[in-house]
């Protein structure tokens, strides 16, 4: 069976990569989706009745959810098409500040669940496979007091450019997306909203417009992909200058 599995699918950003993969991947049979709240990806898959869903409510930052992943792979052995790590957060504060399992929740979500989703996936991906990773602009440097979120975003970069290296032979193709801020639970959970003049002065990112930009890429095989014109400068500079330099502008 061809099906694709998409992670963060119950909001944000995570459900419009579902409605672009739904829309542009009409060979998949069943979507598997993921996320913690049950009740949100049941009506997610509720309100597209054309295509078929399978509802993983599993937390990611927990062991056992990696063992039940594997059984239900195990048992399936299906022929997976679209890989879409997506679920991640992001948590404003200094480190040694605030509560310590914000900090250790971004490594084990971001970092962790990531690699470990993608181990578990990849055994079932064959030519023409594509693999979707949300990274973000802030794995082009730094950002001081969101120092742990950019550190775990610069992993989901540097981890796709590595497995897309790795993956090539077997024609299977690696995307890393970097959007810039999105008006999503994202900033209420990290408690950014109204604590960041640099969130509140950049330009934002339409989540449907990345979801569509970022599925384009991917088909297209596309490395990376940097939504808008700003960001896509922004990485330009970040190359091009030196950390210590970058990292006195990027305070969040
Ligand atoms: N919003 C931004 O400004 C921004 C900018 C750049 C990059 N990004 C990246 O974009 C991606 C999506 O973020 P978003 O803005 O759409 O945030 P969001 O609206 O908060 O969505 C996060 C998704 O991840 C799921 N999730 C959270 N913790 C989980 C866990 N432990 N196990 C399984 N699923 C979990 C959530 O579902 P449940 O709560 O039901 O588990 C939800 O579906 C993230 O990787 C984020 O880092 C966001």
């Amino acid at each position: 069976m061809k099906i694709a599995i998409v992670s963060g699918a119950s909001a944000g950003l995570g459900e419009e990569l579902l409605k672009q993969a739904v829309m542009r991947f009409p060979s998949v049979e069943e979507f598997w989706l993921i996320a913690r709240n049950r009740e949100k990806l049941e009506a997610l898959a509720a309100s597209l009745p054309e295509r078929r869903f399978r509802v993983l409510p599993l937390d990611l930052c927990r062991e056992d959810s990696f063992e039940a992943l594997r059984e239900e792979l195990a048992q399936e052995k299906p022929d997976l098409r679209l890989l879409v790590n997506n679920a991640g957060c992001g948590y404003l504060a200094n480190i040694g500040e605030g509560p310590l399992g914000d900090q250790t929740h971004m490594v084990d979500l971001n970092v962790r669940a990531m690699t470990a989703v993608t181990h578990l996936c990849l055994p079932y991906m064959k030519t023409g496979a594509r693999i979707i990773n949300i990274s973000s602009i802030a794995s082009f440097c730094p950002n001081p007091r969101m120092t742990v979120y950019s550190s775990t975003k610069a992993y989901v970069s540097s981890f796709s450019r590595g497995l897309s290296e790795e993956v090539k032979a077997r024609g299977i193709v690696v995307t890393a997306v970097c959007p810039g801020p999105m008006d999503t639970s994202f900033l209420t959970a990290g408690h950014i909203k109204g604590r960041s003049k640099t969130f509140e002065t950049l330009p934002y990112c339409k989540p449907a417009a990345v979801a569509e930009g970022a599925v384009r890429a991917a088909i297209r095989g596309q490395a990376v992909y940097t939504p808008r014109a700003f960001f896509k400068f922004y990485r330009v500079v970040a190359k091009l200058l030196p950390s210590a330099v970058m990292v006195k502008a990027t305070r969040t």
